[in-house]
C-alpha cells in the first residue's frame, strides 16, 4: 500500500530529465507533481514582459516589489496530457520554455526574496499531500524531511541532445551550441549561488541516467521504494 503522504524530492542538473521522471512517478503512485523550475521560469517571464531586464541585468527591486502580486498555479490538461503553468490567470506553459527565459532564469533564481516567496508557495502546495517535486533545492531546502531524495544527472552531451531535440521539436530556432552553453551556464550559476545552491543532499540517491531508458529508471525507483518499505 502506498503511503498517501509520501514526499519525493528530485533534484539535479539542467535538462537531465527530472521533470519527465517526476511526472511518471506521480502518475504511477498517484502523487501530485510540481515543477518548481516552472515557477522560477514564470517569475522570469514576468520580468521580461515588464521590461525589468536591461543590458542583461534584472532590476531586482522592481521584481521583488511585484512578487506578492504574482499568482502562479498549475493545472493538468487531459487533452494534451500535460501539466500547464499559469501566471496571473494566463496559461504561460509555452512561453516559459523558450530559450530567452532559460537564458535569464538562473539570474532570477539567485535572488533571495524570489526564493523565499517560491519556497513558501512550494511548501504550501505540498502540505499534507503525497507529492513529487523536482528542482534544485527540493531535498536540501524545500522538503528536507522528504521520504526519498533523488539527485539526477547525465553527461552534458546527453543533456544537450535531449533539450535540443525538444526545442527543435517545438519549432524553436536554436543551435546545439546555444543549448549546450545555456545548460553549462545555468549549472554553473545554480551550483555557485549563495542562496540554496544546487547540491546533492547527503541522504540523496544518485541517478545518472545518461544510458538509461525511462523504463529502466522506473525499475530503479520501484526497487528503492520496495527496499525502503515505501511501496
Ligand atoms: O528543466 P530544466 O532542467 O531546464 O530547468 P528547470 O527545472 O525548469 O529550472 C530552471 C531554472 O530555475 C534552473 O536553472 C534554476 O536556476 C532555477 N531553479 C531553482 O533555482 N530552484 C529550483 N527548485 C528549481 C529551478
Amino acid at each position: 500500500m502506498m503511503n498517501k503522504n509520501l514526499v519525493i524530492a528530485v533534484d539535479g542538473h539542467s535538462s537531465c530529465g527530472k521533470s519527465s521522471f517526476a511526472k511518471s512517478i506521480a502518475k504511477k503512485y498517484g502523487l501530485i507533481y510540481i515543477d518548481s523550475g516552472a515557477m522560477y521560469r514564470a517569475v522570469t517571464l514576468y520580468g521580461i514582459e515588464k521590461g525589468l531586464f536591461s543590458a542583461g541585468n534584472i532590476h531586482q527591486n522592481a521584481l521583488i516589489e511585484a512578487l506578492p502580486s504574482l499568482s502562479i498555479r498549475f493545472t493538468y490538461n487531459p487533452s494534451l496530457s500535460r501539466y500547464e503553468t499559469w501566471l496571473n490567470g494566463r496559461n504561460v506553459e509555452e512561453n516559459i520554455r523558450h530559450i530567452e527565459v532559460s537564458a535569464r532564469v538562473s539570474q532570477v533564481a539567485k535572488i533571495r526574496e524570489v526564493r523565499q516567496q517560491l519556497v513558501q508557495m512550494q511548501r504550501d502546495i505540498g502540505k499534507n499531500k503525497g507529492i513529487v517535486m523536482d528542482g534544485r533545492d527540493i531535498g536540501t531546502v524545500v522538503f528536507p524531511q522528504a521520504d526519498l531524495k533523488i539527485f539526477m544527472t547525465a553527461s552534458l552531451e546527453v543533456r544537450t541532445g535531449r533539450r535540443y531535440k525538444e526545442l527543435i521539436g517545438k519549432g524553436e530556432k536554436v543551435s546545439r551550441e546555444e543549448v549546450m552553453e545555456n545548460l553549462r551556464t545555468r549549472d554553473q550559476i545554480d551550483s555557485t549561488r549563495e542562496e540554496s545552491p544546487l547540491r546533492q543532499a547527503p541522504d540523496a540517491l544518485v541517478l545518472d541516467n545518461s544510458f538509461l531508458t525511462p523504463g529502466e529508471q522506473m525499475e530503479w525507483l520501484e526497487n528503492i521504494l520496495i527496499e525502503k518499505g515505501l511501496a
